[in-house]
């Protein structure tokens, strides 16, 4: 249902530009909030909604994201990198390096709400990936991962009220609002699911407790 109440809350979408951030903007839009979508080509977000800001940034820049942050009340955390070849051997510290930069910024700005999307794989759900299944993890994901693994241990290091999304294996299949949410550690399992799902489970965590401090696993 979509409203135009100015009570909303004003969430702040890093990584808006694309993927499950942009799923996360028209999500959110959706149900009536305000909406600051953040990436470095934010100005190319293709939706036109009076409740939508733009702001391009480096999620790298602490200036950049203390300016952002500023009369927010949620922030959605989808940074991603590209998948291309020499991408996935570089050295990953986007996610590390960024989550501690908006810790700190929500921190100062007194912001208390922090949904974060990372993958099955990252931290403790590394222990359920098959093996045969985890050599290719490793050899693919690993770097990535790896750094996933640290922005997950600075999200729960902080005091904020935080919720990790470990989604499956992303479609960009539309909308089904049907997903498994699993929390039992000897029930977690890989599988397909649609960015606009998890955007659907992310924007669900804004005004709900039921996952607070958990690290569910999504998939169809
Ligand atoms: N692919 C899979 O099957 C899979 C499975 C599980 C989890 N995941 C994870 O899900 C997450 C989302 O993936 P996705 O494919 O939906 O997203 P995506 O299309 O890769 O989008 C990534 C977003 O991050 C932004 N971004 C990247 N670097 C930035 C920076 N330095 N500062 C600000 N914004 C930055 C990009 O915008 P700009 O370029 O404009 O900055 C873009 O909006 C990723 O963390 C991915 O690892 C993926």
């Amino acid at each position: 249902m979509t409203s135009d109440r100015l009570d909303q809350k004003r969430l702040l979408v890093i990584g808006a530009s694309s993927g499950i951030g942009l799923e996360c903007v028209r999500e959110a839009l959706r149900r009536g909030y305000r909406v600051r979508g953040f990436s470095r080509s934010a100005k190319s977000i293709p939706i036109i909604d009076a409740r939508l800001e733009t702001v391009s940034g480096n999620a790298t820049n602490a200036s950049d994201v203390r300016s952002a942050m500023l009369g927010i009340d949620v922030v959605l955390l989808a940074l991603g990198i590209a998948a291309s070849p020499l991408a996935l051997l570089a050295p990953v510290r986007l996610f590390s390096d960024a989550t501690r930069i908006v810790v700190e910024a929500m921190k100062e700005a007194g912001t208390r709400r922090l949904i974060c999307v990372t993958g099955f794989g990252a931290g403790d759900s590394r222990a359920s990936i098959g093996c045969l299944q985890r050599i290719v993890f490793e050899g693919v994901l690993g770097r990535a991962y790896a750094d996933k693994d640290v922005q997950e241990q600075i999200i729960r290091g902080s005091e904020l009220d935080w919720v990790i999304a470990r989604p499956g294996i992303l479609t960009n299949s539309s909308k089904t609002g049907r997903y498994q949410v699993l929390r039992d550690a000897s029930n977690l399992r890989n599988g397909f699911i649609a960015r606009s799902d998890v955007a659907d489970f992310m924007v669900s965590q804004v005004e709900s407790d039921a996952y607070l401090r958990a690290t569910p696993v999504l998939i169809r």
